[in-house]
């Protein structure tokens, strides 16, 4: 964006709604479009995506407030940087006053002042560098127990496949140890936020029993028995390494025992937040580099080089330079999150210019990350630019940047890595020819249907599939 202060393009009536109707079809592609035809500041008026006002009519007000889309790192840096005026939306459903969707969707990235301050205090310590580092040789234990155990000479459901893996580093280093009720309150999280964000709950937010929007009300109800019988156990009974333990034995931000409401509030995010990002980047890491042999080559070479193919030595994953590289790249081309929204608390302004109290705004990381001047040819899948450059938090925001950041981005990028290495070592994976990859936002970036991928023995063999689907949008592939 240069020096200069951005100018918004307004638009308004039918046009503003059009745009939000295709915003709310496919946000990523109609994000790369706005900023084609009109620039990297766009304000559509009159737009209500997010707040259908058929279960609540209170949100008709809201009519006239802009849906704000922004591509470009000024805008990441002003709006993360300013959290009073800023806030975040909840990873989770939401739902009726007095619910359990509503109770249980709280969450950090919704928690403002002192008590955000207070949460992020009690997570520094257990998700620092230092601690992760502490929880390598388990985390290789886990990668090789998980992935020994897949079907080889099978094919599978990668995206299936990426979530159990992830989930269990998190269930199994994060909270708590191994656990029944732990990997239940794993999969009902899971659901709730793939419930969320479907199309059918999102157009038709109707408390029944037979509709998606009901489901979520009564899966959230579920959820929230089983979180305070499972915290319930903990209490009294301090483990410095379960995240959740940590929060049911620590004092709340007033001094007081930590009551049900807040642990209902802020452990069911905190948990989803441990695997769901990291479920995407595998997905999406390894799509990338069965589609790019030459550096699938590479990588697997460093691996064979350093951890062995043997009997590997997952814990030095960490150390790769090479497989840091195509992390981040994967990461950087298709962001774990790929968009994240700011609700203005006031009337403010962004970039000079007025917005009112209740806009919407959503700071697009994946347009961020490809901005010509730090990532030329951005739509290139390239880990070698990672050697010649070190872009900042704003510029490179997969992690978000400011107060509200990621706290697990070294437990995140760990985990990605130890599963690359366990995975590669063992699996030559390979796409069926012609198969179709759409994706859609839930508000990870995820595949739409399953993606089947069929394990081979690690022979070296790569080769890249012809491939279908949206997909082909977002990532220009060698052809
Ligand atoms: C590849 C892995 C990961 C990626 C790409 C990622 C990305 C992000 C992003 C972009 C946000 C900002 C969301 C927003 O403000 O709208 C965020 C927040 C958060 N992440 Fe991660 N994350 C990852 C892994 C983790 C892990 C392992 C944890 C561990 C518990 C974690 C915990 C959180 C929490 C608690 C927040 C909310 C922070 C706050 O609002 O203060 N994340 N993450």
């Amino acid at each position: 964006m240069g020096e200069a202060t951005p100018i918004p393009i307004r638009l308004t009536g039918l046009t503003a709604l059009r745009w939000a109707w295709r915003f709310a079809r496919d946000p990523l592609m109609t994000t790369c479009r706005t900023l084609d035809v009109f620039g990297p500041f766009v304000m559509l008026s009159d737009a209500l995506p997010f707040t259908p006002p058929l279960t609540k009519p209170h949100r008709v007000v809201l009519l006239g407030v802009p849906l704000v889309l922004t591509a470009g790192a000024e805008f990441h840096r002003e709006l993360l940087s300013d959290t009073a005026t800023w806030r975040g939306v909840s990873l989770l459903p939401g739902g009726p006053r007095n619910s359990a969707a509503r109770r249980i969707s709280l969450g950090l990235t919704r928690t403002t002042g002192g008590r955000h301050a207070h949460y992020r205090k009690l997570l520094a310590c257990p998700l620092r560098k230092a601690s992760v580092n502490a929880l390598i040789e388990d985390m290789a234990r886990l990668a090789e127990a998980e992935v020994e155990s897949w079907p080889a000479g099978e094919s599978i459901n990668l995206w299936e496949y990426a979530r159990r893996l992830m989930r269990r580093f998190a269930v199994e280093l994060l909270f708590g140890g191994n656990s029944e009720q732990g990997y239940l309150i794993a999969d009902l999280l899971s659901q709730l936020m793939e419930g969320k964000w479907g199309p059918s709950a999102f157009l038709l937010p109707i408390n029944l029993p037979i509709t998606s929007y009901g489901r979520i009300v009564r899966k959230s109800e579920l959820l929230e028995r089983h979180l305070l019988e499972w915290a319930g156990s903990k209490r009294g009974r301090v483990d410095v390494r379960d995240l959740a333990s940590i929060i049911v034995n620590s004092p709340d931000a007033d001094g007081d025992p930590q009551d049900d409401a807040a642990i209902v509030g802020q452990i069911p995010s905190l948990f989803a937040a441990a695997f769901e990002a990291g479920q995407s980047a595998l997905t999406w890491t390894l799509i990338l580099l069965m589609q790019h042999p030459r550096i699938m080559a590479e990588v697997f070479d460093e691996l064979s080089m350093q951890v062995g193919t043997a009997s590997p030595s997952l814990n030095r994953a960490g150390d790769l330079p090479f497989l840091d590289a195509v992390v981040k790249e994967a990461m950087r081309i298709l962001p774990p999150v790929p968009l994240q929204i700011r609700v203005a608390q006031y009337d403010t302004t962004i970039a000079t210019h007025s917005t009112p109290k209740g806009t919407r705004v959503i700071l697009n990381a994946l347009l961020t990350s490809r901005m010509s001047e730090v990532f030329p040819e951005g739509d290139v899948f390239r880990p070698e630019r990672w050697f010649k450059i070190a872009p900042t938090v704003f510029e490179f925001p997969v992690f978000s940047g400011g107060p509200h950041s990621c706290p697990g981005y070294c437990f995140g990028l760990s985990a990605v890595k130890v599963a690359l290495a366990a995975i590669l070592t063992r699996y030559r994976m390979a796409l069926p020819a012609g198969v179709r990859i759409d994706y859609m936002v839930q508000p990870t970036l995820r595949p739409l249907d399953s993606i089947p991928v069929f394990l081979h023995r690690q022979d070296g063999a790569f080769a890249s599939m012809p491939i279908s689907g949206k997909i082909r949008n977002l990532v220009r592939f060698p052809q």
